[in-house]
């Protein structure tokens, strides 16, 4: 049965002079990896900001659990359990890894200490480098303290943008796959470019075009459509 945790409906967002999402629009079924892909300039990032409530929308709807949320400031979207890995990761280059981890925990409980225990095994680097500043980590440690953070509190649904940017390809494989693993946990949705890893971990997607979605589906079928993949995605 289809269980909507989070749907946007005609989302409309300008930053400063400039209207930037013209109609955006999709959903996000629990338990599911939902994936929104297009060219450098889409607006998929603006979408996450605009759910964040970092950029937010002049019209359209913002609806989680069944709540309208696109007026609420972004603490209280994290408030109400959606975590955000940012495209730039976001972590305190000058705090270690310990107190990274620390900083991002809304709370001490023992729910909280089974999701750390968790995470640190999906994650041994950061064990290994626990007193390590976060600035001195890898591109790879890094994400790996991005994706860690969000996941510590008991958030139902994590928005993780581009998680692949940057990083070579065995540590795409290492992400990929503990994305993979955090699927049994949480509800993702994710921005992703690199087609391969975007395909392997999402169940549905949504093609963003210039600011509003053009295509929609289940993501075995977008990987067997050539001609759409070439026409929006550029793969050929
Ligand atoms: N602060 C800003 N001021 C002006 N324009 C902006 C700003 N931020 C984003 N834009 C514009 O909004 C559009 C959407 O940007 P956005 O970052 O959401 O795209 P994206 O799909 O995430 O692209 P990428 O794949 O390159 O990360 C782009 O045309 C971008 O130039
Ligand atoms: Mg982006």
């Amino acid at each position: 049965m289809m269980d909507t945790l989070l749907k946007v409906e005609n989302i409309q967002t300008y930053i400063g002079q400039y209207h930037i999402l013209q109609g955006v629009s999709f959903e996000v079924q629990r338990g599911e990896v939902t994936v929104l892909l297009g060219r450098n300039g889409a607006g998929k990032t603006t979408s996450l900001r605009t759910i964040m409530g970092l950029t937010p929308a002049a019209e359209g709807n913002v609806i989680f659990k069944g709540n309208e949320i696109q007026h609420l400031p972004t603490y209280e979207v994290s408030n109400k359990g959606i975590g955000y890995v940012p495209e730039d990761q976001g972590i305190f280059g000058e705090l270690t890894v310990e107190e990274n981890m620390k900083v991002a925990m809304k709370k001490q409980d023992g729910e909280t200490k089974d999701r750390m225990a968790w995470i640190l095994d999906l994650f041994p680097d950061l064990k290994k480098f626990w007193k390590k500043q976060g600035g001195n980590l890898s591109g790879g440690q890094k994400q790996m303290l991005s994706i860690a953070r969000a996941y510590l509190n008991n958030n139902e649904l994590i928005l993780i943008d581009e998680p692949s940017k940057g990083l070579a390809p065995i540590v795409v494989e290492k992400v990929m796959e503990s994305i993979l693993e955090m699927k049994q946990m949480t509800t993702i949705l994710l921005v992703e470019q690199n087609f391969i890893m975007a395909s392997r971990i999402g169940d549905s997607f949504y093609i963003l075009d210039d600011g509003v979605t053009v295509e929609n589906g289940r993501m075995n079928d977008l990987v067997e459509n050539e001609q759409m993949k070439k026409k929006y995605l550029g793969i050929a």
